[in-house]
C-alpha cells in the first residue's frame, strides 16, 4: 500500500454519508470476514483514549482516538481526535453517522416521516443526513441543553422537503417521532418509555463508554427488539452496560444478523444500541484509501 496523509476535509471530499452507508451494509452483512478485539480504554479526567485495532478482509488498520467529556467546548471545538491508521485517515463523524443509516433503513418502519435528534453536536449533521437518506423524513426535530446551540444547527440545516424545528423541551421533541437518535456524552439516562409512540425506532448512539447512558431503564425495559453493533462492546460501554439487563442477551440480536437477513426485523419499538466499532472504521478507511488510488490513476 501507499501511504497517504488525508486531513479531514480530504476525507469529506472523497466520501459522502450516502456512500459510506453502502461501505457499513455490506460489512455488516459480511461480518465473518472481520476481526475485532474489544477496545482498549484508558481513562483520563475527563474522557478517555482507546485504540481500536480490527481486519477487514485483507485489510488491517487500528483507530486511535480521544474522547472528551466537555460538552460545553469551552477549549476545543470537537470533543472527539480521531485517526484511523491503514494509511492516515480520520473518518470524523460520518462513519457513525453511516451504520445510524444501515441500522433506521433495516429497523425503523418505512413509512417514519418524523425524525427526532437529541444532541446538536459535531455528529448530528451527519446523523440527520443519514436518517434523511434511507426514509422519507418529512420533519426534522432538534433539542439540546444549549438551546442557542440547537437554533444555530437548525439554521444551518437546510434541506429540500424537509422541515427542521428546533425544540426547547424534550417531550415535545420526542413525542409523536418516529425515529428518536441520541447523541449526548450524557451519563444519566433521560429519555423516558412513556414519552415514545406506540411505533417507534430509537438509535442511541451517545454512549460509547462506561458510565454513560442516554436512555431511563424504562426503555430497555419495554422496547420490543433490542439490536446491538457487538455484544462485548455494548455490554461494557452502551446502553446495555447496566445489570440486571445482562440476563436478557438471549432475546438480543446483533446489527449483522439483521443486516445479514438472518433474522427479521420485528416489534413495534425497536432500539438499535452503537458504540461504534473498529471494523467500521477500517473498512470506511480501505473505502477511501481505494477511490484515492483510483482518482490517481494507481
Ligand atoms: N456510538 C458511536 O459510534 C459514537 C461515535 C462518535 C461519538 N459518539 C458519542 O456521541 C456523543 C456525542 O458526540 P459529539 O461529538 O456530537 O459531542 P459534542 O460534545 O459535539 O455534542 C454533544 C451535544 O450534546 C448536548 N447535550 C449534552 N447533554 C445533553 C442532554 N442531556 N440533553 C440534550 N443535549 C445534551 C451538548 O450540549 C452538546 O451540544 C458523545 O458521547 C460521543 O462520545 C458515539
Amino acid at each position: 500500500m501507499n501511504t497517504y496523509f488525508l486531513s479531514n476535509q480530504d476525507v469529506i471530499d472523497l466520501i459522502s454519508v450516502t456512500e459510506c452507508i453502502g461501505v457499513i451494509e455490506k460489512l455488516f452483512a459480511n461480518i465473518q470476514k472481520t476481526q475485532m478485539p474489544p477496545k482498549v480504554y484508558m481513562e483520563i479526567p475527563d474522557g478517555d483514549f482507546r485504540s481500536m485495532p480490527a481486519i477487514v478482509d485483507n485489510t488491517a488498520g487500528i483507530k486511535w482516538c480521544g474522547v472528551h467529556l466537555d460538552s460545553t467546548k469551552k477549549k476545543r471545538k470537537c470533543n472527539i481526535f480521531a485517526k484511523v491508521l491503514i494509511n492516515q485517515v480520520d473518518t470524523a463523524a460520518i462513519r457513525t453517522a453511516a451504520v445510524t443509516g444501515v441500522a433506521t433503513k433495516y429497523m425503523a418502519r418505512q413509512d417514519s416521516k418524523i425524525a427526532a435528534f437529541i444532541g446538536c453536536g459535531n455528529q448530528t449533521r451527519s446523523q440527520v443526513e443519514a436518517v434523511c437518506h434511507v426514509l422519507d423524513i418529512e420533519q426534522v426535530r432538534l433539542f439540546d441543553l444549549d438551546e442557542d446551540r440547537c437554533r444555530q444547527v437548525a439554521v444551518s440545516l437546510i434541506m429540500d422537503g424537509v422541515d427542521v424545528v428546533p425544540y426547547t423541551d424534550l417531550i415535545d421533541c420526542v413525542k409523536d417521532a418516529d425515529v428518536i437518535t441520541t447523541l449526548t456524552p450524557s451519563r444519566t439516562g433521560f429519555l423516558k418509555h412513556e414519552w415514545l409512540k406506540d411505533k417507534v425506532h430509537i438509535n442511541a448512539v451517545g454512549a460509547d463508554a462506561e458510565g454513560k447512558r442516554e436512555l431511563s431503564p424504562c426503555v430497555l425495559e419495554n422496547v420490543d427488539l433490542v439490536v446491538y453493533d457487538n455484544w462485548e462492546q455494548c455490554s461494557h460501554s452502551g446502553e446495555i452496560q447496566y445489570t440486571p439487563y445482562y440476563e436478557k442477551k438471549q432475546d438480543w440480536f446483533q446489527l449483522a444478523d439483521i443486516v445479514s437477513g438472518k433474522l427479521p426485523r420485528e416489534g413495534n419499538q425497536t432500539l438499535f444500541d452503537a458504540t461504534g466499532l473498529a471494523i467500521e472504521d477500517v473498512a470506511t478507511a480501505r473505502y477511501i484509501y481505494d477511490k484515492k488510488e483510483n482518482l490517481l490513476g494507481m
